[in-house]
C-alpha cells in the first residue's frame, strides 16, 4: 500500500519536533512540539511547513504508533496500519451464482413470490467487487469502535450465522444490548426492506451506521467514525477503489457495508443441495433422510396435508417472515412493543421480524430477546407454549380466549429440528470472502 501524505506530514513534524526544529509560527518549544504531534492528523496548516518530499523511510516506525488518547479523553488520532489479509484479485461479491429455485415462485401459495423478487437492494447501490471489500473490512476493523475493542463481527459471528451465543451482546464497553443479536444469512432477501427485530430502521444503508453510534455497542459518533477511518493508513485505496477517489465519508462507509451484509447469501445447504434435484420443494429430497423430509412437510405443508404451516410465516426459499408479526411469545404485548412501538399502532403491537431461518441451527439462543436456549425449545413453544397476544396472525389465532397450538408428537419435533438443520450452510459461513482481513 502507498504511504500516504498525512503519514508523511505527521512522521516529519515528530521528527521537527523530536530535535526541537518545528517552525510552525507556534513559537515552539521541543515540548510542545511534541504536544502538537500528538493530534497533528486534523491539523492541516502544519502540512504546509513541512516539505514532504524529504526522505522520511527511517522514521516509518515513529510513524506507526497507535493513537493514544489525550487528557480530554478525546481520541487524539495518529496514523495506524495493520496488515490486511486481502487477496490480489478482489473477491468475487457482484456475481455470485444464483440456483434456479431462488427464481422461482415456490408455490404461489400465501402470497409469496420469487426471493429474487424480494431482493432490498436499492438501485443506487448495487453489489461492486471493491464495495463489498471495503465493507468487509469495515465489519471486522474493531479500530471503528470507542475503545477499539468491538467489531461488528464480534456479536455477528460467521461461525455463528453471524450472530452470537450469547443472550444479550456485549458491548465494548460491557454493557448488554438491549435484544439478542440478529443473524445476517439472507438479510438482502427481506420484502419488508426494513432492519431490526422491531423493524427501526427503513433500510439496510440506514440500519449499518446505527451500531456504530448505539451508546453500549461501538460508542461512536459519525464524526468520530469518520475520524478513526481517516487515520487508518488501509482505508484510502479500499475508499478509491470502491468510490473512484479515496474520499472518507460515513455515508460511503454505509454503502460498503450494506453491499457487504448483502452478500451474505446462503446458497449451499443440504436443503439447497435436496431442492436443486426437485420441481417442487413439497416433493420428498432426495439427498434427505426420511425424519428430514418429515420435517420438511410438518415445516412447508399446511395441516389438512399433516402440515404445521411454519412457511406461511417462514416463507419462500429465504424462510424469512414477509413482514413484521407475532407468534405468540407472551399475552401482553407491552412488555417488548417491537415493530408497534415504532409506528404506534396497536395491530404492530408486539410483532418482530424473523430474521431468514437459513443457518438458524447456528445461532442458538432464539427470539428477539434469547429466551430460548436451543431449537428444540423453540419447538415445544409451537407445539404447547403459544400465549394468547391479540396480533397473532393465521395460522395462529385466538378462538375462545386460547391461542391455537400446532401440537406435535416427539418423533415430529425431532423431524422439524432435523429439518431446521438442513438450512446450516458452513461453505458460505467459511468462506474466505466473509472472513476476518485482519486475520483475527
Ligand atoms: C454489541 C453487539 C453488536 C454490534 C457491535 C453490532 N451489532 Fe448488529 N445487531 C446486534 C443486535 C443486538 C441486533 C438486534 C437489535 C434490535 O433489533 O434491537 C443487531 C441487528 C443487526 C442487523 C439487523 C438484521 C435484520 O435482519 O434486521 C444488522 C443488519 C446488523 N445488526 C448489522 C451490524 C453491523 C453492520 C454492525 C457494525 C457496524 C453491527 N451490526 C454491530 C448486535 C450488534
Ligand atoms: C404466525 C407466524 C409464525 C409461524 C406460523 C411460525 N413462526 Fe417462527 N417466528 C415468527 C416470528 C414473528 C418470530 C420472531 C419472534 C420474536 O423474536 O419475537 C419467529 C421466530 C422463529 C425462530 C427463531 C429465529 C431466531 O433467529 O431466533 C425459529 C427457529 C422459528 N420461528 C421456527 C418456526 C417453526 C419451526 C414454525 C412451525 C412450527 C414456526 N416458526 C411458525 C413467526 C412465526
Amino acid at each position: 500500500m502507498k504511504t500516504s501524505s498525512p503519514l508523511k506530514t505527521l512522521a516529519l513534524i515528530g521528527a521537527l519536533a523530536a530535535i526541537g526544529a518545528c517552525s510552525t509560527g507556534a513559537s515552539g518549544t521541543a515540548g510542545e512540539g511534541a504536544d502538537t504531534t500528538s493530534d497533528s492528523g486534523a491539523d492541516g496548516s502544519l502540512a504546509n511547513d513541512v516539505d514532504t518530499d524529504q526522505d522520511i523511510g527511517a522514521l516509518d516506525g515513529a510513524a506507526s504508533a497507535d493513537a493514544v488518547e489525550d487528557d480530554s479523553g478525546r481520541a487524539a488520532e495518529a496514523p495506524y496500519d495493520a496488515k490486511l489479509k486481502l487477496p490480489a484479485t478482489l473477491f468475487d461479491y457482484a456475481n455470485q451464482a444464483i440456483p434456479a429455485h431462488f427464481k422461482t415462485e415456490t408455490m404461489g401459495m400465501h402470497g409469496q413470490t420469487s426471493l429474487v423478487a424480494d431482493d432490498n437492494t436499492p438501485a443506487h447501490n448495487p453489489i461492486t467487487n471493491a464495495g463489498a471489500t471495503l465493507g468487509r473490512v469495515l465489519f471486522y476493523d474493531k479500530n471503528l469502535s470507542q475503545n477499539r475493542t468491538v467489531a461488528c463481527a464480534s456479536c455477528h459471528k460467521p461461525e455463528l450465522g453471524f450472530s452470537d451465543d450469547r443472550v444479550l451482546s456485549k458491548g465494548f464497553d460491557g454493557g448488554e444490548t438491549a435484544r439478542h443479536s440478529m443473524g445476517l444469512t439472507q438479510a438482502r432477501y427481506y420484502r419488508g426492506k426494513r432492519f431490526f427485530w422491531d423493524q427501526r430502521a427503513a433500510t439496510l444503508e440506514d440500519q449499518v451506521l446505527m451500531p456504530f453510534q448505539d451508546p453500549v455497542e461501538m460508542g461512536m459518533t459519525l464524526a468520530s467514525l469518520e475520524a478513526r477511518a481517516k487515520a487508518a493508513k488501509y482505508y484510502p485505496a479500499l475508499f478509491e477503489a470502491a468510490f473512484g477517489d479515496p474520499e472518507i465519508t460515513t455515508e460511503r462507509m454505509a454503502l460498503a457495508l450494506a453491499q457487504f451484509v448483502r452478500s451474505l447469501v446462503s446458497t449451499g445447504s443440504k436443503y439447497d443441495e435436496g431442492r436443486a434435484q426437485v420441481t417442487s420443494r413439497s416433493e420428498d429430497f432426495p439427498n434427505f433422510t426420511a425424519e428430514e423430509n418429515l420435517g420438511k412437510k410438518l415445516f412447508v405443508m399446511p395441516p389438512p396435508m399433516g402440515g404445521k404451516r411454519c412457511f406461511a410465516c417462514h416463507g419462500g426459499e429465504g424462510f424469512v417472515t414477509m413482514t413484521a408479526t407475532t407468534n405468540g411469545l407472551d399475552a401482553d404485548p407491552s412488555k417488548d412493543p417491537g415493530f408497534g412501538a415504532v409506528t404506534g399502532q396497536s395491530s404492530d403491537m408486539g410483532t418482530f421480524k424473523a430474521p431468514s431461518l437459513r443457518n438458524v441451527a447456528l445461532r442458538a439462543p432464539y427470539m428477539h430477546d434469547g429466551r430460548f436456549k436451543d431449537l428444540a425449545a423453540v419447538i415445544d413453544h409451537y407445539s404447547g407454549g403459544i400465549q394468547p397476544n391479540p396480533n397473532l396472525a393465521p395460522p395462529l389465532f385466538i378462538s375462545n380466549g386460547q391461542a391455537t397450538q400446532l401440537t406435535m408428537t416427539a418423533t415430529e419435533k425431532k423431524a422439524l429440528v432435523a429439518f431446521l438443520h438442513t438450512l446450516t450452510d458452513l461453505k458460505m459461513t467459511q468462506d474466505p470472502r466473509f472472513s476476518d482481513p485482519f486475520g483475527g
